[in-house]
């Protein structure tokens, strides 16, 4: 490749981000990233702020990721959204192993990424087919017509089966619907001048108090520093967190 790509460098002048300014609430911070995101798509950032990398891991331990459209928030649950095909690899790999992760990147004025960790589940039947009748007929048929992940010899074979599908009559895949994933953990990274970019993320805590996400807890020097680190929020659903800043 060209000896370009390492000379790459994009300087991010956004100002400082302060912990306490993000406050109580997480989610409330992720739907105002997102809404400033929105209103700034341009051929800069992107036209989808709503597009966002799903990894998720096989039962042998590979990790995968691809880009997934973002389609509902839920601000009481601090959990988002997606759908697919439900026989696809990611699926596959979410029904033996729950855990994944979301992240977003808007490069806009404000250079911002979000990253969510947690456990999905499968969205309700019903909701998925609200969802699925709401979506433009060519991408009922879609679904309808791809074993999404397979192999498949010709082009022509998904053209037939396109063919054959009457459009009146699309109904819910039973093999699609919506994936979920209910955050543990939310970080908030902001580009600032200089690289030492500020990142600040939220730990769900559990009943007793402790941190669901233990791999994040070890990377960041373990439960003692974290706490001595972190300032306990209770957001508005009643959840409590730690807010805490991360070296960048
Ligand atoms: C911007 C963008 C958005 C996408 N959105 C979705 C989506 O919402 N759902 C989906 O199943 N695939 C979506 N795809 C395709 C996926 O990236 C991927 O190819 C597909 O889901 C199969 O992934 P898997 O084999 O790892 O399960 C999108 C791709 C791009 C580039």
């Amino acid at each position: 490749m060209d000896d370009d790509v390492a000379r790459l460098r994009v300087e991010y002048a956004a100002g400082p981000l302060a912990a306490h300014t993000l406050g109580s609430d997480p989610m409330a911070v992720f739907v105002a990233w997102f809404a400033l995101a929105r209103a700034a798509a341009t051929a800069r950032s992107g036209p989808e702020a709503n597009a966002m990398t799903a990894a998720t891991v096989a039962a042998d331990g590979t990790p995968s990721a691809r880009m997934v459209l973002l389609k509902d928030v839920d601000e009481r649950a601090a959990a988002f959204t997606w759908y697919t095909n439900l026989a696809s690899r990611k699926a596959n790999e979410l029904a033996t192993n729950d855990r994944a992760a979301l992240c977003w990147w808007w490069p806009g004025e404000v250079p911002r990424q979000v990253r969510a960790v947690g456990r999905v589940t499968p969205v309700d039947r019903a909701t998925s087919a609200a969802y699925f009748a709401s979506r433009p007929i060519e991408a009922r048929i879609g679904a309808a017509v791809s074993h999404q992940s397979r192999a498949v010899a010709h082009r022509s074979e998904l053209d037939d089966r396109t063919a054959a599908i009457n459009p009146a009559r699309v109904e819910l895949p039973d093999d699609w619907g919506g994936l979920r994933l209910v955050a543990d953990e939310l970080e908030f990274w902001q580009g600032r001048t200089g690289r030492l970019h500020d990142r600040i993320t939220f730990l769900r805590l559990d009943d007793a108090g402790e941190p669901y996400a233990a791999s994040a807890v070890a990377s960041a020097g373990g439960a003692a520093a974290v706490r001595a680190a972190a300032t306990e929020v209770t957001d508005p659903a009643g959840t409590r967190w730690w807010r805490v800043r991360l070296e960048p």
